[in-house]
């Protein structure tokens, strides 16, 4: 068992107080990232977890046991870091084997002469060798074995790099951005790769990135951290569809979601000047609803098909050729940017200019709802008027 447990970790520097209180599990074998904007405290937290840091107060369990007092090399946990930190002037194969040898012989014996008479090292020499090959195999760079780091390429350097902390048999796998010095070709290349070592070793892995494609892609649960707090921590599709707050809505899905003001008094909803059709139930004063950019479509401006049409002023189109992207505003809401994602070129674009009036449906009960603060408000919702006077 190397599941993960952490309980009520709070770290501060000075004044500063960087992580607060932050407690969740993570299951044996699973894939957890730990996503949020730069500076919330992930690497932070993440050298809490392997040792390199110390808590100010909380615990940090490792298969059930407390490891507060454990040093990093008690806590079997390899880390692979965004830089690497391959030794530049040993071999591929000395990169991967050096932590082994160095576990594995006694002071004296890692000399480079002794190393070549000690017994010990002489027996041990072969079993090392075999081990980085296998390694090496795996992450197919056996060929790479005798270069330096510095002939290597990013997306090698980067299995060299998972190769050394692989070899190791760890019950827990920590990645502090591996992917993000690489180009955008190479990394969806990688992430496939660790994803794929993940499944074959069946590891604890603890993924962190502010990529939220890559947490969402690779993940089986994804913990979302803000200024050092827990804003959620779920599966992808949980997070997309079902976020806790404004907060989370906004920082998965990409394009960003719609984030639109709205007033609500005595059961009515205006989007700026515009009445919003329907009662509106659970949510009063000023109220924020959410619409994810697919959720969102064009429609002809005599179309009854939906419950909501609204005008729309067309700022910008990039053609993806498999999809659409439009950014805009809604005419009821001109001060909010709209952004809408559509599957393909819709006829209703065809031949239309920036200055065209567009008109765009949805439905209602694609919406979310929000308080001013940002907190979901899930028992809120739109009524048809329809089905209220047949009640
Ligand atoms: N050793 C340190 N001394 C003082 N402040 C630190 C130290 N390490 C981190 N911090 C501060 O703690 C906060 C969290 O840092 P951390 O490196 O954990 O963020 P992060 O989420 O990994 O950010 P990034 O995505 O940019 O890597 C930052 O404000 C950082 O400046
Ligand atoms: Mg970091």
């Amino acid at each position: 068992m190397a599941g993960l447990e952490l309980r009520d970790i709070r770290k501060s520097f000075g004044n500063t107080q960087v992580l607060k209180g932050l407690s969740f599990q993570i299951a044996d074998g699973e894939f957890l990232s730990l996503v949020g904007e730069s500076g919330c405290g992930k690497s932070t937290l993440l050298r809490i977890i392997s040792g390199l840091e110390t808590p100010d107060s909380g615990e940090v369990l490792i298969g059930g046991g407390v490891m507060n007092a454990a040093s990093p090399k008690d806590r079997n946990i390899s880390m692979v870091f965004q830089d690497y930190a391959l030794y530049p002037h040993m071999s591929v194969a000395q990169n991967i084997s050096m932590l082994l040898i160095m576990a594995r012989l006694p002071l004296h014996a890692r000399l480079p002469l002794l190393n070549r008479i000690s017994p010990s090292a002489r027996a041990l020499r072969p079993v090392i060798a075999s081990e980085v090959e296998a390694v090496a195999k795996q992450l197919r760079i056996e060929h790479l074995l005798n270069r330096r780091p510095a002939e290597l390429s990013g997306g090698q350097r980067q299995r060299v790099a998972l190769g050394r902390a692989l070899v190791r048999h760890p019950k827990l796998f920590l990645m502090d951005e591996p992917l993000s010095n690489l180009d955008a070709k190479l990394r969806v290349e990688v992430r496939k790769e660790i994803t794929e070592l993940h499944q074959s070793t069946g590891l604890t892995f603890v993924y962190v990135t502010h990529d939220q494609t890559e947490a969402m892609t690779m993940s089986h649960r994804v913990a979302l951290l803000e200024k050092g707090e827990l804003l959620q921590l779920a599966t992808p599709s949980a997070l997309y569809a079902d976020p806790h707050s404004v907060a989370v809505a906004r920082f998965i899905g990409s394009p960003e979601i719609n984030i639109l003001p709205a007033e609500v008094s005595s059961g009515i909803a205006r989007l700026g000047a515009e009445m919003v059709p329907g009662r509106a139930v659970n949510m009063d004063g000023s109220t924020l609803f959410a619409l994810r950019p697919e959720a969102a479509r064009l429609v002809d401006r005599h179309d009854v098909s939906t419950d909501f049409k609204l005008g729309f002023t067309r700022h910008l189109t990039e053609d993806l050729g498999h999809e659409v992207l439009l950014h805009g505003t809604l005419d009821a809401l001109p001060e909010t940017r709209f952004r809408m994602r559509l599957p393909k070129t819709s006829d209703l674009l065809s031949g239309t200019s920036l200055d065209t009036a567009l008109h765009v449906g949805f439905d209602a009960n694609n919406l979310l709802f929000f308080n001013a603060d940002g907190a979901r408000l899930r028992d809120a919702a739109i009524v048809a008027e329809a089905s209220e006077a047949a009640q």
